[in-house]
């Protein structure tokens, strides 16, 4: 990799993603020494900006957004030199030119041929443009040394992102095409393969025939902010659930892989995905439930609904777009037959937290009466993704005393009270992954559209049924009853960390 040259493009260089995640995630593999000796690194976008403007600009992105703190003015200056822009208009083909212009040079200083990484982070109405304009200019047709990467949403329903796949396909090879789902970047996220597959004591409990059920739930506390001229046309399900939470529930309900490579990894994930039970209009009713906040109160200060802010911002002040979703899945395959998955997500809710809770089923026979045991008596494992970054095994146990009396107990792995060093950010890893060529934690096209295809059913059915009783939660709950009764009704509970 030292030896590899490598051009990073940055397309949308002046964007938001650029300046809090992908700027400081590359400054931050420069100072650990991951990057090639011969690199570069190329934003561009509409904004009429020299080379030194964006260097500025990045400096002061880094400083705000980069999880090492502000650049130290040594380590800054060796970085600056290796930072370039040029202003493009990105529809239009003859700036392309351009581009295979400044590669062309950078290789005749290095004196070696270059990989080029083509990042788009911009609007995904410009992806295909992009695409096909760096075709035109021969931009792409080495496919050892090009690569594509692009952010979610990939596609908009299940059509689309197959013309989009089909699009990049007559591109593209699928190996240049890296498609980024950052929760699989996480540091607990890669965690849990680790747990699952290197560790002997977990893998014959983990089936239909000790495990009850599982739940992923990823919380927010912020809002939608000032994104609702994308998130009012996208929803819950479409932000979170179709592709974050259902890659976390791959993760826990593949087979083992036969090898921890690109190919294994995504092909047992696709698995999982295609066992899946569909929907349908009725299922949909009894399985997936809907919510958007009102106003309320967080720490003390007060907070628009989302209507409020759909209207400041412009947008259908009567919006049906759902800012909570919650839904039943069962993967019909002989591991998991009958164990429901139940996805919660939502923004404006008590508490930021992802946590994925695997409940055990209970003893088959208890020695103990129930005077003597706690409520809770069934094991768990919670595998607390973020921000507390641990997993708990909860066990019964005798407290102390004279009398016999259980109660649950955590055993407890903490990455605080066990490692010194920081995790990197989930681009540190991606980014790093996608200079290396290695395809493993990025989604493939066809995992992409069996997600879109099991999730279109709910869509559709939200789609047509306007829900009458929005908002149905407010700021700092939990969020609606009804996602509380999707669950109780089958004798369980949301499970929250303490
Ligand atoms: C993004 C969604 O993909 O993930 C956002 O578009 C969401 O709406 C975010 O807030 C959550 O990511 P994280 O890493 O903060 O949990």
């Amino acid at each position: 990799l030292k030896s590899q040259p490598t051009i990073f493009i940055i397309f949308g260089g002046t964007g938001d993603l650029n300046a809090r995640k992908l700027a400081p995630a590359l400054y931050n593999l420069y100072l650990e020494h991951w990057l090639p000796e011969q690199f570069a690194i190329v934003g561009t976008g509409r904004t009429k900006l020299t080379d030194d403007d964006f260097r500025e600009r990045l400096h002061k992105d880094i400083d705000q957004f980069s999880r090492s703190g502000k650049a130290k003015a040594e380590q800054w200056d060796s970085f600056a030199p290796h930072v370039h822009y040029y202003p493009a208009d990105v529809q239009n083909a003859d700036t392309y030119q351009i581009f295979g212009e400044h590669i062309k040079e950078l290789e005749s200083e290095w004196q070696q041929p270059a990989n080029v990484i083509y990042y788009l982070a911009v609007a995904p109405n410009f992806f295909p443009i992009i695409a096909e304009n760096l075709a035109k200019a021969g931009l792409t047709a080495d496919a050892e040394r090009t690569r594509i990467v692009i952010e979610k949403p990939i596609g908009h329903d299940l059509e689309s992102a197959k013309e989009l796949n089909a699009l990049l396909g007559r591109i593209f090879q699928e190996k240049q095409i890296y498609r980024i789902d950052h929760y699989l970047g996480k540091e607990t996220v890669q965690n849990i393969m680790a747990f699952r597959f290197a560790n002997a004591i977990m893998e014959p409990l983990w089936n239909r025939n000790y495990i009850e059920h599982v739940q992923i739930s990823v919380t927010e506390q912020l809002g939608v902010g000032d994104r609702l001229g994308y998130y009012d046309g996208s929803g819950a399900l479409r932000d979170m659930i179709q592709n974050h939470l259902l890659q976390l529930l791959c993760i826990v309900a593949m087979e083992p892989p036969v090898s921890f490579t690109a190919e294994e990894v995504r092909a047992r994930k696709v698995d999982v995905l295609r066992a899946m039970r569909r929907f349908t209009p009725e299922s949909v009713r009894d399985m997936a439930v809907r919510g958007q906040y009102g106003p309320g109160w967080i720490e003390g200060q007060q907070v628009p609904g989302y209507r409020q802010e759909a209207e400041q911002q412009g947008v259908n002040p009567q919006s049906n777009t759902e800012t909570f979703a919650a839904v039943k899945f069962f993967v019909d395959n002989w591991r998991w037959q009958g164990v429901p998955f139940y996805l919660r997500t939502g923004k404006r809710l008590h508490r930021t937290a992802s946590v994925i809770t695997i409940q055990f089923k209970e003893v088959p026979h208890s020695i103990f009466p129930s005077s003597m045991m706690d409520t809770q008596r069934q094991n768990r494992l919670i595998i607390s993704i973020q921000p507390e970054m641990s997993i708990r095994l909860q066990v019964q146990a005798k407290r102390p005393g004279v009398d016999m009396v259980l109660n649950a107990v955590d055993m407890v792995f903490d990455y605080k009270g066990t490692y010194v060093a920081q995790a990197p950010e989930a681009y540190e890893t991606l980014l790093l992954d996608v200079l290396l060529g290695d395809q493993t934690l990025f989604m493939r096209g066809d995992q992409v559209e069996e997600a879109w295809d099991l999730v279109m059913p709910i869509l559709t059915s939200w789609q047509n049924r306007v829900s009458q009783n929005f908002p149905n939660y407010s700021a700092d709950s939990w969020g609606p009853e009804v996602a509380e009764a999707l669950i109780a009704k089958d004798g369980f509970h949301w499970f929250t960390l303490p």
